[in-house]
């Protein structure tokens, strides 16, 4: 599918569609299937689909067609419009909520609803799927998965997962995407796996915050109070220390995004300066009334790590790159 390729600026986990199922390791999404191949194969992605409705036939259904996803042509717009699809994902999503606290899910448990967060992914990466999708609040319902705080593999793979679904909405630049996770807060959740995740979740989660910060109102919105401001620059400036232990190019990369999209902006100059003076820490912060020395300023404080030499790169914004 066109809309699920991979471009310079997402994390590669999950450029082809989603971060690696279970079902997905192994095999599965190979080559283009050949025309004449093609109806056999739709044929067997219409079956699958409705054994998503029949309990004894679903775990299997779930595997085959997370595996195959990208390679039946318009599976999204088949599971969002045949009857019981969705709502047979959804019962398999709410069936683990007891299981997250406290931390018991199962690894198989763990595997199954990530297949079922799959086919979601599919569904909010298609360009006809997406709005509805979005509209139906479907994304609420990963919600409590990112608000876990088990580092266990089921668990660190369901967060994951998760934010791949997430990931594939921001993909495409869409102001009402942004806004729908603004309202439903979605940036405290994405810190939360940008803090404690593995590698790969923290680079979704970072590239989540990043494309929000990219949009007008989402930059707003995290500019719009010296908190906001604050939460989200102390965890990119832990993340940047930790890295000096663990490198991750794509990581950072990210990392340096969403600081080149907040220096460029005078609210968050203002926003900078008020929390110095709320909590005294330098007074100096005070002689930078106007934005522009505010920027420097910022640049001044931008982790030493970024600008020492350590991670060999450079801190222009390069927008071919974005
Ligand atoms: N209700 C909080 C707020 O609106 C949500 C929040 C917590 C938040 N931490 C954040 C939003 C960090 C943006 C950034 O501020």
């Amino acid at each position: 599918m066109a809309n699920l390729q991979s471009s310079a600026s997402e994390p590669s986990s999950f450029a082809g569609a989603s971060p690696p199922s279970p079902s997905s390791i192994g095999g599965g999404a190979g080559g283009a299937a050949s025309a004449a191949q093609e109806p056999r194969k739709m044929a067997s992605a219409e079956q699958l689909v409705l054994d998503l409705c029949d309990r004894e036939l679903r775990e299997n259904a779930l595997l085959e067609l997370s595996k195959k996803r990208e390679i039946f042509q318009d599976l999204a717009p088949l599971l969002w419009h045949s009857f019981g699809t969705i709502a047979a994902l959804l019962q398999e999503i709410v069936s683990i909520y007891p299981a997250l606290s406290p931390p018991v899910l199962s690894a198989g448990a763990s595997n199954r609803v990530c297949n079922a967060l799959a086919l979601l992914q599919c569904v909010a990466s298609h360009p006809d799927t997406r709005i509805p999708f979005l509209h139906a609040h479907v994304p609420l319902f990963l919600y409590p998965f990112l608000n876990t705080f088990s580092k266990t593999r089921p668990f660190e793979y369901l967060r994951l997962t998760s934010l791949g679904v997430i990931g594939a909405l921001v993909k495409v630049d869409d102001t009402e995407v942004i806004g729908f996770l603004l309202q439903t807060e979605i940036i405290p959740l994405c810190l939360r796996t940008m803090e404690m995740g593995s590698e790969l979740s923290k680079t979704v989660a970072t590239f989540i915050v990043q494309k929000i910060l990219l949009d007008d109102i989402g930059l707003r919105y995290v500019c719009a109070t010296p908190e906001r401001f604050y939460a989200v620059g102390s965890v990119l400036g832990n993340m940047v220390i930790s890295l000096a232990d663990q490198p991750s190019t794509r990581l950072l990369k990210h990392i340096i995004r969403c600081y080149l999209r907040l220096s460029d902006n005078p609210r968050f100059v203002l926003s900078f300066i008020w929390h110095q003076m709320i909590l005294h820490l330098s007074s100096h912060v005070l002689i930078f009334v106007l934005p522009r020395r505010a920027c420097v300023a910022l640049h001044n404080c931008l982790p030493d790590m970024l600008k020492d030499g350590t991670f060999n790169i450079s801190l222009r914004d390069d927008p071919a790159t974005r």
